[in-house]
C-alpha cells in the first residue's frame, strides 16, 4: 500500500515538474521569438507597421514591388532613398545585387542591413533574376515591333 502511494506521487510530481518544464521553455522560447521580431521592425528605416499592404495581381500596388517574402523588409529598406523603380528595373543574379548594396553601403550611405540582408537578397535574386535572352548569353533580344519598309529602286 504504501510502495504504491509512493508511486503515485512520483508520477504526479513528475507529471507536474514536465508540465512547469514545458511552461518555462515556452516562455522562453516566445519571449526570444518576439525580441527577433522586435528587433527586425526596429531595424528598419520605414516602420513594418506603416507599409501599406495592399497586393493585386502579384504587386504590391504603392510601389510596383512583386510580391514575396522579404518584400516588407525591402520596402522598409530599398525605398528609403530612391523609388522602388530603380530595384524593379533592374535584373543581377544574387551576386549582382549584393554588389549593388555593396557599392551603394561604400559611396551612398547605405546602412548596413545586419540580418536582414540575406533576406532581402533572397527576394531581389528570387524576384528580379536576370532574364533570359535570346539562346546565347551575350546575344541581344531579338527586335520586335519592326517597320519595315520597301527599298526603293
Ligand atoms: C542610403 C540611401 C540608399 C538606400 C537605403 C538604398 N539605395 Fe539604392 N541607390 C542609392 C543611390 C544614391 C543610388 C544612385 C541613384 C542614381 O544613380 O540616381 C542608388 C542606386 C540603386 C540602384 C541602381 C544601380 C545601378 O547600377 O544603376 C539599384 C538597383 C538600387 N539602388 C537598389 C537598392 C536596393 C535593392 C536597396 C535596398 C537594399 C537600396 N537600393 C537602398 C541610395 C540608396
Amino acid at each position: 500500500m504504501r510502495e504504491r502511494l509512493n508511486t503515485r506521487y512520483y508520477t504526479i510530481i513528475l507529471g507536474l515538474g514536465i508540465l512547469i518544464l514545458v511552461l518555462v521553455g515556452y516562455f522562453f522560447y516566445d519571449t526570444a521569438v518576439q525580441e527577433q521580431v522586435d528587433f527586425i521592425a526596429a531595424d528598419a528605416p520605414i516602420p513594418l507597421e506603416d507599409i501599406e499592404n495592399r497586393i493585386e495581381n502579384g504587386v504590391h500596388v504603392q510601389t510596383g514591388l512583386l510580391d514575396g517574402e522579404g518584400l516588407n523588409l525591402v520596402i522598409a529598406h530599398c525605398t528609403a532613398c530612391h523609388s522602388a523603380q530603380l530595384v524593379t528595373q533592374n535584373r543581377a543574379d544574387r551576386d549582382g545585387w549584393k554588389k549593388m548594396i555593396v557599392w551603394m553601403q561604400e559611396t551612398q550611405n547605405l546602412w548596413d542591413l545586419g540580418t536582414q540582408e540575406e533576406t532581402i537578397l533572397d527576394y531581389l535574386a528570387k524576384n528580379y533574376a536576370p532574364e533570359e535572352v535570346g539562346s546565347g548569353n551575350f546575344r541581344r533580344a531579338p527586335l520586335k515591333d519592326i517597320e519595315w519598309y520597301e527599298l526603293e529602286k
